[in-house]
């Protein structure tokens, strides 16, 4: 990831992106794409096609085998990773507001703020419970909120609906639906066909698989 930025146009900018890991063949090669403010992309691709992979490149947390990612200058990247977490005897509200105190907002504010995206998200009637006692759906969706209200530019989702039933992965699929439009580029890694057709965009991995296989069974 180049450290200057891009200075106008889309937030994300993949270009001629390919990657392997010691050990695994190229993964995918030529991957090219673009997501501007307020738009939602869905990566797809079978379970080791490298989705979760593809998130980390353009996190910076991997750097690319071939080609590059430009992110917007300054932007804010968050990341909402596939297991929910947080601490048990918290409260949703807690949770929710935290990104916004530890960004120095006033705690009426931040707590305002908190419950209009918990409300969003169907979550504001939970938001006196502790986090122990949410189901895995309302776990999951909190995670989306919390990350909205630290205010990123950029956002990463990785599988969050990969540990739901099919009732709350819809639920979930369609709390996504209200990502965009918020302004942030969001990127989301998943197998479900659900959560991809609420996006705006999408990309599947299996467009971008090497010629001639994947390298593992040369020599
Ligand atoms: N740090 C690493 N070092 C070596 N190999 C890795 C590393 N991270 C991932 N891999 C390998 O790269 C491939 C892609 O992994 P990745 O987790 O990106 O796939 P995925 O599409 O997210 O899969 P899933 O749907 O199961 O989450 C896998 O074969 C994985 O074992
Ligand atoms: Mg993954």
């Amino acid at each position: 990831m180049t450290k200057t930025g891009i200075q106008q146009g889309p937030m994300v900018l993949v270009s001629d992106l390919g990657h392997r890991f010691t050990g695994t063949g190229m993964l995918y090669q030529h991957v090219a794409f673009t997501v501007a403010a307020g738009q939602t992309l869905a990566v797809t691709g079978p379970s080791g096609s490298g989705k979760s992979t593809l998130l980390s490149l353009v996190a910076g947390w991997d750097r690319p085998t071939c080609g590059r990612v430009d992110l917007q200058q300054g932007a804010r990247v968050c990341w909402v990773f596939q297991n929910p977490y947080g601490p048990n005897r918290r409260t949703v509200l807690d949770i929710a507001a935290f990104p916004l105190v530890a960004q120095e907002e006033p705690r009426p504010q931040a707590e305002e703020e908190a419950r209009g995206v918990l409300d969003q998200f169907g979550l504001l009637g939970r938001a006196r419970a502790h986090f122990a006692d949410l189901s895995g759906g309302e776990a999951q969706r909190l995670m989306l909120v919390r990350a909205i209200c630290s205010r990123p530019d950029i956002l990463l989702v990785d599988e969050p609906t990969a540990q739901l039933d099919m009732r709350s992965a819809r639920q979930v699929a369609d709390s996504l639906r209200l990502l965009a439009g918020r302004g942030m580029a969001v990127i989301i890694a998943t197998h479900d066909p659900a959560v991809a057709q609420v996006c705006d965009l999408t990309l599947d991995l299996e467009d971008y698989l090497p010629e001639g296989g994947t390298g593992d069974e040369a020599g």
